[in-house]
């Protein structure tokens, strides 16, 4: 696919179902006694993912002909075998979150993915719950295919996160659910807290203390009674903010984002280029599905670099790609600090950042865990052919920069949008983006 330069965004679009709350809504729906009903998931493949293994552990789930969703639950510690491998596709939060489902189970489960997911660190996961009682027999590095054996007496631990990640949290807290006594997750740094909002939601116990120096606990009970729930999908802020960049940074833009989710732990980046002197005014303001939301009205604005301190990275993980494109239309260097966790995504995206800005005639440098993007103060030369590395945002974001960018950008493969974002090319076309499939 390729981007060319894009005379201004205008009109409103609504911002798809939000992921890790999409994923949540299902897993609990398939723990819980009862239907639960979900009104805005949203239908990427990597939901659908998710969606598929609980099917083959027991639960149903299906779509219904309104566009809604029906689960009905099996009741936590009711999964059963399932009869072929679990594959869970390209989505880190299905395969972890998952497999801290059946670390708790009694049964054999194999897991695996795609190329991308199958190079990505399972350790993580393995670690603790491997302390919790369950086996596993992986590939060599911690990676998938693997083979899960959930623990008949799992136990309950304490454990402390060696590094930001939601998902090994919500595995974690989640084989805490089919487990005796309370299991309790320590974060340094605190990460998105979806799963422990959608626990309560659902009627479960989950106590969270503040720790000093800005930690967070977490804690669960085991054999909690989840009841089916209606549940409303907030609109996702990761999805939404390739359209905020691409009204910020082309030209004569004025669009409005509507349902954009702003969980506290996850809208960094709308600080972020706000602190750049991005012209974003949020309207509307309410709750959907027990999340703060608003509608975003984005205008182009000339942008600043900026220093992105590394205590921020947990609420916009996975927004330095597309940060990083609006950083090089601004004027001077955008440092970004504290980003290793990014090399550990669905491509090292550190290097397929540097890598596709330097193809379009952007100044980068990069360290393990940093990034500096010289500003071209306007728009980009462009003209490169960015690798996607079967990474989505990689794809969405080199999209946005060939909208600003003086020659046309192309992207080598657009399929893995479908993951997370597939109306990302009719929506943005919609506002008047230049996209055209190659
Ligand atoms: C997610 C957590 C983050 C994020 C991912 C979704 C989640 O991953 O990058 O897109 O839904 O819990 P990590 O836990 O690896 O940081």
């Amino acid at each position: 696919m390729t981007a060319h330069a894009s005379k201004g965004l205008t009109g409103r679009m609504r911002a798809p179902g939000d992921k890790s709350i999409s994923h949540r809504a299902l897993m609990f729906g398939a723990l819980a006694l009862g239907e639960t009903r979900i009104e805005g998931l949203l239908t990427g493949e990597d939901v659908l993912a998710t969606g598929a293994a609980l099917r083959a552990l027991g639960a149903e789930v299906e779509r219904r002909d309104d566009g809604t969703w029906r689960v009905q639950g099996v009741g936590v510690g009711g999964f059963s075998e399932p009869a072929n491998v679990l594959d869970m596709g390209n989505s880190g939060t299905s395969a972890r979150l998952m497999t801290g489902l059946l670390a708790s189970h009694a049964f054999t489960s194999f897991v695996t993915g795609d190329a991308s997911l199958r190079s990505r660190p399972m350790q993580r996961v393995i670690t603790p719950l491997s302390r919790m009682g369950a086996s596993f027999t992986n590939r060599d590095g911690g990676r998938l295919p693997m083979a899960v054996t959930g623990s008949k007496t799992p136990l309950p631990i304490e454990y402390v996160l060696p590094m930001a990640s939601a998902q090994v949290k919500s595995a974690i807290l989640l084989a805490g659910l089919n487990t005796p006594g309370e299991t309790t997750v320590i974060e340094p740094h605190p990460t998105r807290d979806h799963t422990e909002r959608m626990l309560r939601s659902f009627g479960g116990e989950v106590k969270v203390r503040e720790i000093e120096g800005g930690g967070r606990a977490a804690t669960v009970r085991g054999y909690p009674d989840l009841r089916g729930q209606q549940i409303v999908v907030p609109g996702d802020p990761s999805s939404a903010a390739f359209a905020a960049v691409a009204a910020s940074i082309v030209p004569d833009s004025d669009i409005v984002i509507e349902n954009v989710g702003l969980n506290p732990l996850r809208a960094g980046l709308y600080t972020t280029l706000r602190e750049m002197g991005a012209d974003l005014d949020y309207q509307n303001r309410r709750e959907v599905g027990g999340e703060p939301v608003a509608d975003i009205r984005v205008r182009s604005a000339p942008l600043l670099g900026i220093e992105v301190p590394p205590e921020r990275a947990p609420t916009m993980i996975d927004e330095y790609p597309i940060l990083a494109v609006a950083a090089a239309c601004g004027r001077g260097p955008t440092r970004m600090l504290g980003i290793g966790e990014l090399r550990a995504k669905e491509s090292d995206r550190v290097a397929s950042v540097v890598a596709g800005l330097q193809a379009c005639g952007v100044q980068i440098r990069a360290t393990a865990d940093e990034m500096v993007v010289e500003g071209c103060d306007g728009a980009p030369p462009g003209g490169g052919t960015v690798v996607t590395h079967l990474d989505h945002r990689i794809a969405m974001s080199f999209l946005v920069l060939g909208l600003a960018s003086r020659t046309a950008v192309t992207i080598d493969d657009a399929s893995p949008i479908d993951t997370s974002f597939p109306d990302f090319a009719a929506m943005m076309r919609a506002l008047g983006a230049e996209l055209v499939a190659s």
